[in-house]
């Protein structure tokens, strides 16, 4: 059995880039389930399947063909790293995310991705329902003026255009959808580290973070 850390959270709480960063300090494995989700928004819009029809949409999902290339994800053969990162492809992800036959076909592909020596895995629910069982499980949270505001930058850094109202809307919309949906609602799991980034740097994050690990981990080198 591969060792397991979650990283959950809520949109733009930092925690792709704290799972990225540790997973490196590991030497680990590292799953951005977010992106699933995001792709399968982005099959759908392509399909021209309802994101009404949740049974139509649980097929996409069954049948999409993923590729995570260093850097770069592929969707049934194209590359759409730039395409799912946009506020839309992540306003599409949370609506296919809310369906429970959605969340069914994609539980077994994600365990899938936990293998020696270990997974970093950052989502909404990787902790409480993907794996209960990790050893160390973090639930990073931040102010909702705060992550859009870092969103905000990482669009802008990558060329897209976006405006700080529309994002903090957004991400309001998205937060109320992610925690109250009836499957795998956004929370923080039993046991987590609950570590509130709006006033910290990733670095100081990070520290507490590996304190953490270094504690249930204590025979691997950091
Ligand atoms: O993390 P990211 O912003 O890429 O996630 C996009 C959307 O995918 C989230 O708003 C959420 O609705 C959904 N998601 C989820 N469960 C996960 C990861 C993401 O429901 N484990």
């Amino acid at each position: 059995m591969a060792r397991v850390i979650t990283v959950d959270g809520p949109s733009g709480s930092g925690k792709g880039t704290l799972a990225r960063l540790v997973a490196g300090r590991l030497g680990w494995h590292c799953l951005d389930s977010g992106a699933l989700y995001r792709l399968l928004g982005l099959a759908v819009e392509r399909s021209g399947i309802g994101f009404d029809d949740p049974e139509g949409v649980a097929a996409l999902a069954r049948g999409m063909q993923v590729e995570f290339r260093g850097d770069a994800i592929y969707l049934d053969g194209g590359d759409v790293s730039l395409l799912i990162r946009t506020e839309t492809a992540g306003n599409n992800a949370s609506k296919v995310a809310a369906i429970p036959a959605v969340r069914e076909a994609l539980l077994q592909w994600q365990r899938d991705y936990a293998r020696p020596p270990g997974l970093v895995a950052d989502g909404r629910d990787m902790g409480s329902v993907v794996f209960p069982a990790a050893e160390v499980k973090i639930f990073l949270d931040a102010s909702a003026g705060e992550r859009a505001n870092r969103r905000y930058k990482q669009l802008k850094e990558k060329g897209l255009d976006a405006k700080l109202s529309d994002l903090i809307a957004e991400i309001e919309e998205r937060d109320a959808r992610d925690r109250n949906r009836s499957v795998a609602p956004l929370m923080a799991p039993d046991g987590a580290l609950v570590v509130d980034s709006t006033a910290l740097s990733i670095t100081e994050v990070l520290d507490l973070v590996l304190e953490r690990v270094r504690g249930a981990f204590p025979d691997t080198a950091i």
